[in-house]
């Protein structure tokens, strides 16, 4: 049972001030009776707003195929970013989306976004060693040295004290590569190939743990239901 104040502001809806607003137009039912009083508690099922059902109530987790040059950030001064692609309501929602670890501005590919925060400690967390899957373009031939170097367990990035987790890396072509980590380190696939003497040009990440992209273009995103990952 929610008060309709905060179901209306959470949701993204209006803020808390303006739910008496919407209330006193007639635009908010509950069992199909119009709702006069913003501090009545309703369970979401029996609310309709505008006529609707109240949008993804219990929480939201989304598939979105991240273009270039969107950053994970929610700060303004990062620049453009990733919630930019998502409807207003949703960007006003509390708590707020956020992403599941984070894809550079220049890394395109599958990201997950979630108002969930235990599932972005779960599903973040190198204890639950979930694979995802990136393929990745360089500046020169690839040694096949490098496969033995990532798989080992003892790599170690500038600046780090931990080495990388083990990391499977199949060579795709000369210059290209599909790397699997379980882990989430800044920037990790361009420095663990920086640690192997290449620059990695681009990079794509096409799965997160069983999750691919399909047919979303670049921009686009699918809802997911939210035990996606077990249950909730
Ligand atoms: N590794 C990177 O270097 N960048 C990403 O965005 C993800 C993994």
């Amino acid at each position: 049972m929610r008060r309709l104040d905060q179901l209306l502001a959470n949701l993204g809806y209006c803020s808390r001030r303006e739910a008496r607003e919407w209330l006193d137009a007639g635009r908010v039912t509950v069992g199909g009776k119009v709702a006069d009083d913003v501090s009545r508690k309703a369970n979401p099922a029996d609310v309709l707003i505008d006529g609707e059902p109240p949008d993804h109530p219990d929480g939201l987790l989304l598939l979105v195929h991240k273009p270039l040059g969107l950053v994970c950030s929610h700060e303004e001064r990062e620049g453009p970013n990733v919630y930019s692609l998502l409807p207003e309501r949703w960007r006003r929602r509390n708590p707020v989306v956020t992403s599941v670890g984070r894809l550079d501005k220049d890394t395109s590919g599958l990201l997950l976004l979630t108002d969930q925060s235990a599932l972005v400690h779960r599903l973040t967390s190198p204890k639950h060693k979930v694979p995802k899957i990136y393929r990745a373009t360089v500046d020169r031939d690839l040694d096949p040295a490098l496969i033995p170097q990532f798989a080992a367990g003892t790599l170690l990035l500038a600046g780090e004290k931990e080495p990388c987790a083990p990391a499977l890396l199949e060579l795709a072509g000369p210059r290209e590569a599909v790397v699997t980590l379980t882990e989430g380190r800044y920037h990790q696939v361009r420095r663990m190939f920086s640690a192997g003497g290449a620059t990695v040009l681009t990079l794509h990440r096409e799965r997160f743990g069983d999750l691919v992209l399909g047919d979303l273009a670049p921009g686009q995103w699918r809802p997911l239901p939210l035990d996606t990952f077990g249950p909730v």
